[in-house]
């Protein structure tokens, strides 16, 4: 369940955001589809703090700040890559890892999310017995838990109201090897939920040569592919990234004008994140943000959370933030959702069944 407090916060930016009391249940009865949210940016602050008084984790956290980190809203880019390592410390087991797994996706059930995108970085860690392997089994728990259909090809099954697939990210503080491994997990269980690869992390962190030999084996075995792209100043990168031409790219805020020309030549489908974008000061004010550019270009944009956990957002937050901000009608809103079913990377037979969802609510 919310928390009470991210309630209140949610309501008070409504109201801030001067989203009408009648707008704000219409979006969020709008099926919506969630394409880019990570696992550990997804925690409920109250799991957290149970977590953090629990005797769950062998790793002792010594932190006296630990639980005014945990609490705050408002952080910036350095405290949210604090604030993951802390995270990682109180989601060390299989349990856990499965408990935040089935929470995350009630949390996007109540948000009328019918397709979820999850991504998470698998971890091994000895202490725990835990294999990248092991740790995606986990999450599959988590997924069997909260009783969604994430399986290629999955009829739909009675009482089951979310398709949900599994991005494994690798880490930008990962080593080649590290990031090849998740590629070949990811092309192992491909039949069982694994749907792409996504390169993420502290963008200040990590060479792009690193993983390129990952991603190219990536390509080649058609896994699809999202990458995290300039979120902060990194001409360079941004055009070996578009070179390598992923299915999709998450962010790109810091575009010099050539970059960004060749963005949106590509056609390459942009992930937006409007709150995380401007709470971690990639993108200077939300009236900045090139959301509008994109849209008004009619390039192919997607708005999703990032992590709603750790910047107590929501995907009806979200669109209730382009409505005000952009002046996104709830038509739009729900033509653009419908757009990105395009942009999954979801069997045909899932698609069909999403396009369906939106129709009705076209109608
Ligand atoms: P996890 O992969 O489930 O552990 O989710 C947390 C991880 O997602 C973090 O350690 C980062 O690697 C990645 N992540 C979350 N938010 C961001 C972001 O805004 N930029 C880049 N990476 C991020
Ligand atoms: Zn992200």
């Amino acid at each position: 369940m919310m928390t009470k407090e991210k309630k209140n916060w949610i309501n008070s930016l409504a109201a801030q955001l001067q989203v009408s009391a009648m707008q704000m249940p219409l979006l969020k009865a709008m099926p919506k589809l969630e394409l880019h949210a990570h696992l550990n940016g997804c925690v409920r602050t109250s799991t957290l703090l149970d977590l953090a008084v629990g005797e769950n984790s062998k790793e002792k956290i010594s932190n006296t700040d630990l639980e005014s980190l945990i609490r705050k809203e408002d952080r910036s880019l350095t405290e949210c890559f604090r604030l993951f390592p802390v995270i990682h410390a109180l989601t060390t087991d299989h349990a856990v890892v499965t408990r935040i797994t089935r929470e995350a996706i009630e949390d996007f059930l109540l948000d009328n999310v019918v397709y979820l995108e999850l991504r998470t970085t698998p971890k091994c860690n000895d202490l725990y017995g835990m294999s990248k392997r092991s740790y995606v089994e986990a999450v599959f728990a988590g997924f069997e838990a909260a009783g969604v259909m994430y399986k290629t090809d999955c009829d739909v099954q009675d009482g089951h109201r979310m398709h949900v697939r599994l991005l494994l990210s690798i880490d930008r503080r990962e080593n080649a090897e590290a990031a090849m491994n998740t590629v070949q997990l990811a092309w192992d269980m491909r039949d069982r939920g694994v749907a792409g690869v996504d390169l993420s992390g502290d963008p200040a962190i990590g060479n792009w040569e690193t993983f390129l030999p990952a991603l190219t084996l990536a390509k080649e075995l058609g896994v699809p592919l999202t990458l995290h792209c300039g979120e902060v100043s990194n001409p360079k990168e941004v055009r070996e990234m578009l070179a390598l031409q992923p299915r999709r790219l998450g962010h790109v805020c810091c575009l010099e004008e050539a970059e960004w020309r060749a963005l949106l030549d590509s056609g390459i489908p942009v992930e937006i994140c409007l709150t995380s974008n401007v709470r971690t000061e990639s993108v200077s004010s939300m009236r900045d943000h090139h959301f509008a550019a994109l849209y008004n270009a009619k390039h192919p944009v997607v708005l999703c959370t990032d992590d709603p956990g750790l910047f107590s957002t929501s995907l009806t937050l979200e669109f209730a933030i382009a409505a005000t901000c952009f002046g996104l009608t709830n038509l739009e809103l729900l033509i653009m959702g419908k757009s990105a079913i395009n942009y999954t990377f979801a069997d045909d037979k899932t698609k069909l069944i999403l396009h369906g969802i939106f129709d009705d609510a076209l109608q």
